[in-house]
């Protein structure tokens, strides 16, 4: 079993944590919280735990590392783990900066490391789906794509509503389109905490015409998790809220009166899949640097936002 790592035991650290234990060897846990450690020691008393990450780094059974810190942290914690040849599972988005998550790629190709980031939409079963719709040419062309994702509350203080949601639909878009954007705006507004945006819409187009957007925000009546992707020939929606009919394809584009369709969705847990992925390819199955490179793509439109929205609340 693959000797596994995990520094960040807070709330979603927790959920990584249970699955790994389950999936893997958990030899060490890592967290600057004593209460964090506390429970930790309690729930994997066969695991070591620590507060101090050089602890885990010098450890040479220690395989692999699973970041889930503050998003600000993540980078150097990533950077230091793949220095000392570990394969790295990060949470999203794995760095704040394209350069950054460029040099993060760079070193785990030169080491012939996993870098994997933590692009959980991606593994989820509605959304395989709907790429593999998209992909047998079902909807016709595609010509735009949007995600909703909107709800009331979680207000953070650190990571703005882009940073912190369009992760999610913007790692999806991406996915779906297989371009990269070479025109994005974004607009928001900080209401409830100074220089935090909870709000945002951003546009983007791409090489091929093909547009999205994306409404993100916590500051909302609705709870919304929803891609839509509008192809020249059918519409198919990807609803998260939707317990059953998690994709929905609409047969008829002229009118309003054409067949609905939902596919049945596998329905394991998208966080399983997700662990399962991760030490498949680190266990040599697949392109191991694929993901790292897909995030490139992801924090580098990610950052591209971040400038479009400073520059218009300039
Ligand atoms: N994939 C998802 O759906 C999803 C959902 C929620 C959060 N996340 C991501 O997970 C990550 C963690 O989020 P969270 O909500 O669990 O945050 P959190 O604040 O609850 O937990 C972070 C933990 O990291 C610890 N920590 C901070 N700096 C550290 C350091 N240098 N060394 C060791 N421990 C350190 C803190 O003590 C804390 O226990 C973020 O990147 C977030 O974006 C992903």
């Amino acid at each position: 079993m693959t000797h596994i790592a995990q520094v960040g035991l807070g709330q979603w650290g927790k959920n990584l944590a249970r699955n790994f234990d389950q999936l893997a060897d958990l030899v060490w846990l890592c967290d600057v919280d004593d209460e964090c450690r506390a429970q930790a020691a309690q729930s994997y008393p066969s695991a070591q735990v620590t507060s101090n990450f050089d602890d885990v780094l010098a450890d040479d059974s220690v395989e692999a590392v699973v970041v889930a810190t503050p998003v600000p942290t993540q980078y150097e914690l990533a950077r230091r783990a793949l220095e000392a040849g570990k394969h790295v599972f990060v949470e999203k988005p794995p760095a704040m900066r394209g350069a950054e998550i460029e040099e993060l790629c760079e070193l785990a190709e030169e080491r012939d490391l996993v870098l994997m980031p933590g692009h959980l939409l991606l593994y989820h079963p509605g959304v395989q789906k709907l790429k593999e719709i998209v992909d047998s040419g079902e909807l016709g062309e595609v010509l735009y794509v949007y995600g909703n994702r909107q709800n009331l509350g979680t207000f953070r203080t650190n990571e703005n509503a882009l940073w912190s949601l369009g992760v999610h639909d913007l790692s999806v878009l991406l996915y779906l389109i297989e371009e990269e954007p070479i025109e994005v705006r974004a607009h928001g507004s900080a209401f409830l905490s100074k220089g935090v945006e909870d709000v945002v819409f951003c546009y983007l187009r791409f090489p091929s015409g093909k547009m999205a957007h994306m409404h993100l925000s916590w500051l909302d009546p609705h709870k919304i998790r929803r891609i839509t992707v509008v192809g020249n020939e059918r519409m198919a929606v990807f609803d998260d809220m939707e317990r059953e009919r998690k994709i929905t394809v609409y047969d008829n584009w002229r009118t309003r009166t054409g067949d609905i369709y939902s596919p049945t969705v596998d329905s394991t847990e998208p966080l399983r899949r997700e662990c399962e992925h991760f030490l498949r390819l680190v266990a040599g199955e697949g392109d191991p640097h694929k993901a790292a490179r897909d995030a490139i793509l992801v924090v580098r439109a990610l950052d591209q936002l971040q400038a479009s929205l400073e520059t218009v609340a300039a």
